[in-house]
């Protein structure tokens, strides 16, 4: 029997998203001001440093920029950390929230030459708003309708030269007039073990918490390629080391706070397993469609394709087939049950 309904998935301990438990601030201290404070995405960095200081050679805007791959991976990080480089001011916003056309004019309208606007989930931006972007993005200038009726009449506003950056867990999502309009698109990969490390170092030391190197490690390959959990395990942790012991986080004072947190030693939490167990148990491995999938287990799909898929097809325990999704021999033997190979065997593996 799989189990759902009981559980909070908004509030998962390894969630990408910002949760509950993140606090107000999320991990606002926690977060790099400079990109050589940003660890690891060597290749964005590299990158990045290049265009932004061609860009401040010539005196110029930098180029609209896209930033795209899972959540929690420092795009509103890199973003800050772009316009901080700059030496310009950025205005935060979301897809969601710009809902009328004078939302975005007055954004726009507010932005000194060389300014950075960030629009967070530009995958979800109306069509009407793309439309006035157009322009924006392109030739700096916004038409904007006056009055109702017979009176009404188009102004054009010129608008200082400023830098959009996007970011989208989606790129596919995004429309192909809005992408093109992008001179710098930078996919976001998930962290590397080592990275995740060096980061729950870093961490530390701002916190002001002593932590053995083992132990970053061992967090470190629980945090699913995502510093945003890394760091919220590193909060946790800390707080059994200062009640369970003397206040170092120690291996095995990470291992027991992990594993009371019901995240296994590769960052699998129940939710990810359901999946799993209901692709190999409900519908025989696969494959099974991504809708059906998630109503069988109670979940939204977008969560499912956002947030448990991209981790579980890096760790090879799922394949997305044109016919579905499948579980793989890895899965299986991770799960700790038997596979019926394509000769007809069972096997543990
Ligand atoms: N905190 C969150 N993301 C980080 C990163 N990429 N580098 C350093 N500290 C971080």
């Amino acid at each position: 029997m799989i189990e759902t309904g009981e559980f909070d998935f908004e509030n998962r301990i390894v969630s990408p998203q910002v949760i509950k438990e993140d606090g107000d601030d999320a991990d606002y201290s926690l977060r790099p001001k400079t990109l050589s404070e940003y660890i690891g995405q060597d290749k964005v960095k590299e990158n990045m440093k290049i265009y932004i200081e061609a860009a401040k050679k010539r005196g110029e805007a930098l180029d609209h920029v896209l930033l795209y791959g899972p959540p929690g991976l420092g795009k509103t990080t890199l973003s800050n950390i772009i316009a901080h480089e700059l030496g310009v001011n950025i205005r935060v916003t979301s897809g969601p929230a710009i809902e009328k056309t004078g939302d975005l004019a007055a954004l726009l309208t507010g932005l000194q030459p060389g300014d950075v606007l960030f629009i967070d989930e530009i995958h979800r931006l109306s069509r009407a708003i793309e439309e006035i972007l157009y322009p924006a993005l392109e030739d700096f200038t916004i038409d904007l309708m006056i009055g109702n009726g017979p009176a009404a009449r188009s102004i054009r506003i010129d608008l200082p030269k400023f830098t959009l950056i996007g970011a989208t867990t989606r790129s596919g999502q995004l429309s192909a007039p809005l992408r093109d309009r992008f001179g710098i698109i930078q996919r976001l990969e998930l962290y590397s073990a080592e990275d995740l490390a060096e980061i729950i170092s870093r961490s530390a030391i701002i916190l002001g918490v002593a932590i053995d190197r083992d132990a970053a490690c061992e967090m470190a390959s629980r945090s699913r390629g995502t510093p945003r959990i890394a760091n919220r395990f590193l909060k946790r942790v800390r707080d059994y080391a200062e009640v369970m012991g003397d206040g170092r986080i120690t291996r095995d004072i990470a291992k027991i706070a992990l594993d009371r947190m019901e995240v296994d030693n590769l960052g699998l939490d129940s939710l990810d397993k359901r999946m799993l167990e209901m692709i190999i148990k409900g519908y025989n491995g696969g494959p099974v469609g991504l809708e059906t999938l998630a109503s069988a287990i109670g979940e939204e799909a977008v969560t499912l394709e956002d947030v448990c898929e991209p981790f579980l097809m890096q760790l090879g325990f799922l394949a997305r087939t044109p016919r579905g999704r499948c579980a793989t021999e890895l899965a299986y033997r991770h799960l700790g049950i038997p596979h019926e190979g394509s000769d007809g065997q069972t096997s543990l593996i």
